[in-house]
């Protein structure tokens, strides 16, 4: 393009208005100008009108592009494939996948679930392989693409595949959604033609010696021939060294991508012919502007007929689709396993393995899965949970398994930082599953609300008036939560003690069933709400109106039997009752015993985001209720080994609060699968006692270094950089 300067215009504010737009010049000199400023070849594609209206732009003339039918390309392509489904191409990332060379219906089958499983939209195959010597595996032939288009469609997924020559043009595109034109066969003319007549979209690869310019000219030969859109593919052009099989060249994929508005693909697997490259190459590529990323996978490369060195293995490709955020395929609840929580060797597994073992099982929500493969809270989200917020802050999160709670089973989410919590509580579980688990139940969620009032001339006629006037009082609580009442909570109950007669300190306190609420904000408002009538009747002046965290009569109690056989034998049993004595017997004691039982349920709470500050306070206070400082679970013998016993206060919700806000907390809740709060206290006092439980009987036996320490020493590993088996 050459854009004509006005007589007087002011060349390097023009130059630099132009630059600002994304388009780099050159000021033609001599016969060719002067006034003219030639557009150089690989500058953004602008709106001439844009151009025209900056100050000193006369004119534009447009020079001849050699693809003009490129150039005018939508980069983005709704396709709709054979199998079903439609892929928004340059949209989303999409990932193509599958192996070099359709091997046998088995095999495809084989790979067409392991593409599906990691959130590609596209199987990949050739029926036909160019190869350098003719005495290598060649393809599979025209049968071929039978096997490859059934595979697919089994995982509803599109077809990618190459047409070789002129000859098979036409049996491909019959199963095809993209024909693919290899990049040998860029510049074969006659091909291009015939692969454009088809009318089928094309994933045009670059030849490994071409420069962008031949590259764009090949795709115009498609579009000429009516190609009705084209997918440019980066495979790696001819590089100066024999370590990677070619070099990928990422800034034509950032040139096609950010300057001239074209969709690109990567194709890292032929541009690192290594496997080990392959997934670092292709974050690139996306980096730079790829929307489409091709990579070859074998569910046995060992065994490939073609490019086995360079085709992932099937967790590599998992990895990618997560490290790529793509979405997978949700099952339909009724394909969908009975839900347990026994996973057999879960902890063998990689991560990618968990997640895709969970979000199978479960039939985890696309928001769920998203947030399992990431990780990540939405910076927007953290800056509306907290002030001044900087950054956001990881830990993992982790299942608790083997729960069965009332004779249900629970996968029970945990996110803590120490290293033995949720394997010693999964441990625990496993043994007291043996004897049917858990038992439990929880009071109604009822909350207690403070109000204070000072300087009261008369307490203990005030105290009178409370009592006497309790049915005005909870009306007018009522009328402050009229939603909370109409869920069938509210406020129940009233009492007052006299703190102190001198000054005439009294505490009113309200009860409110919170329903499936935490509840702290329902009766914060109550006592708000109340305190003002109350002082109109009582005199002196209002002092805190706030709840209180020891809520007695929101109490969670849960028991369990197991036997010494799974203890691991008759002393274990009666080592782990002496040390509930101990705990009895002695505060010092005690508070470590309730630590460890704070160290399962506090875990829970974070990952379902309770107010674990909350709790900690419950939990502390009602053991300190007594004369003495209590520990809040006891084991006691039995014939047949142990019976555990707790009681807590657990002032936990499932609706407001975190819960509604953070993607970890709503797939935590999706995986724990329960919507009342009194189930998910009794749930969560379980995972308390099973934590108790699993300290005990390592403290009574080998003690705590042996395992404990083991795990603490792999996270101290982590911390001085080294890796080790954590990794
Ligand atoms: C460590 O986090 C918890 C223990 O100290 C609990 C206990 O002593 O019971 C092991």
């Amino acid at each position: 393009m050459i854009i004509v300067l006005a007589p007087n215009a002011d060349t390097s504010a023009v130059t630099a208005a132009l630059q600002g737009l994304g388009l780099w010049t050159r000021l033609l000199t001599g016969e060719e100008g002067p006034g003219l400023l030639e557009v150089e070849p690989h500058s953004s594609r602008v709106p001439h009108a844009l151009i025209r209206s900056i100050a000193g732009v006369a004119a534009i003339r447009e020079a001849k592009s050699a693809h003009p039918r490129v150039d005018a390309m939508p980069q983005t392509w709704s396709l709709p494939t054979r199998a079903g489904g439609v892929i928004e191409l340059g949209r989303e990332t999409v990932l193509i996948a599958g192996p070099c060379a359709v091997e046998s219906q088995q095999q495809i089958r084989d790979s067409a679930k392991l593409v599906a499983s990691a959130g590609a939209r596209l199987l990949r195959g050739g029926a036909y392989k160019p190869r350098t010597s003719p005495y290598s595996f060649a393809g599979a032939g025209t049968p071929a693409l039978q096997w490859l288009a059934d595979a697919a469609a089994e995982h509803r997924l599109g077809v990618v595949t190459e047409a070789m020559s002129e000859m098979h043009v036409e049996a491909v595109a019959a199963f095809a959604d993209i024909i693919q034109i290899g990049s040998r066969n860029m510049q074969n003319f006659a091909l291009l033609g015939a692969v454009g007549r088809t009318g089928k979209a094309v994933l045009l690869k670059r030849g490994r010696g071409a420069t962008v310019e031949e590259w764009l000219c090949a795709g115009e030969h498609l579009l000429v021939h009516g190609c009705p859109w084209l997918l440019f593919c980066e495979r790696g052009v001819t590089g100066i060294g024999n370590e990677t099989r070619n070099t990928l060249d990422l800034g034509a994929v950032a040139l096609l991508h950010h300057a001239l508005n074209l969709p690109v693909a990567v194709d890292p697997s032929h541009a690192a012919g290594r496997r080990d490259l392959v997934v670092p190459l292709a974050l690139a590529g996306k980096a730079a502007g790829a929307d489409v990323v091709l990579v070859e996978v074998h569910p046995e490369p060992a065994r490939a007929k073609s490019d086995g060195p360079q085709a992932l293995l099937p967790d590599q490709l998992l990895e990618l689709g997560q490290k790529l955020d793509l979405d997978v395929t949700v099952p339909r609840a009724q394909d969908l396993p009975p839900y347990t929580s026994r996973y057999p060797e879960f902890y063998k597994k990689s991560v990618a393995e968990r997640c895709r073992q969970l979000s199978t099982q479960l039939g985890l929500s696309p928001a769920a899965q998203r947030f399992l493969r990431t990780g990540t809270l939405d910076m927007a989200i953290a800056d509306k949970m907290s002030e001044n917020v900087v950054t956001t802050f990881a830990l993992p999160m982790a299942l608790g398994l083997n729960f069965r709670v009332n004779g249900r089973d629970y996968i029970v989410p945990m996110v803590v930082e120490e290293p033995s919590v949720v394997a010693a509580a999964s441990n625990a579980a496993r043994m007291v599953r043996a004897t049917g688990g858990f038992r439990g139940d929880a009071t109604a969620s009822v909350m207690t609300a403070q109000v204070q009032f000072d300087n009261v001339p008369n307490v203990e006629l005030g105290a009178k008036l409370i009592e006497e006037r309790r049915d005005a009082i909870i009306a007018a609580a009522n009328a402050a939560i009229p939603r909370m009442v109409a869920r069938g909570g509210g406020c129940t109950d009233v009492d007052v003690r006299v703190l102190d007669r001198e000054i005439g300190i009294l505490v009113m306190h309200l009860y409110v069933d919170v329903g499936d609420a935490m509840g702290a904000n329902v009766v914060d408002t109550v006592a708000e709400h109340v305190a003002p009538l109350v002082r109109e009747w009582i005199g002196g002046d209002i002092g805190l109106r706030i709840l209180s965290n020891t809520p007695l009569r929101r109490i969670c109690h849960v028991e369990c039997d197991v036997g010494s056989d799974f203890l691991g034998g008759e002393r274990l049993a009666d080592g782990i009752a002496r040390a509930s004595r101990f705990a009895e017997l002695d505060p010092f004691r005690a508070s470590t015993h309730n630590k460890g039982i704070l160290n399962g349920i506090d875990a829970v709470a974070v990952a379902l985001g309770q107010d674990w500050r909350a709790i900690e306070a419950g939990a502390h206070s009602y053991a300190g209720l007594g004369v003495d400082y209590r520990p809040l679970a006891t084991w006691q013998r039995t014939d047949a080994g142990l019976h555990g016993t707790m009681e807590l206060p657990l002032a936990i919700g499932t609706v407001g609060g975190s819960t509604q806000a953070h993607p970890g907390v709503r797939t935590a809740m999706e995986i724990i699968q329960t919507q009342s709060a009194r189930e998910l206290a009794v749930v969560m006092a379980a995972v308390g006692l099973a934590s108790n439980l699993a300290a005990l009987r390592a403290l009574a036996g080998e003690g705590i270094q042996q395992g404990h320490m083991r795990l603490h020493a792999r996270k101290a590993d982590l911390a001085h950089g080294k890796r080790g088996d954590a990794a």
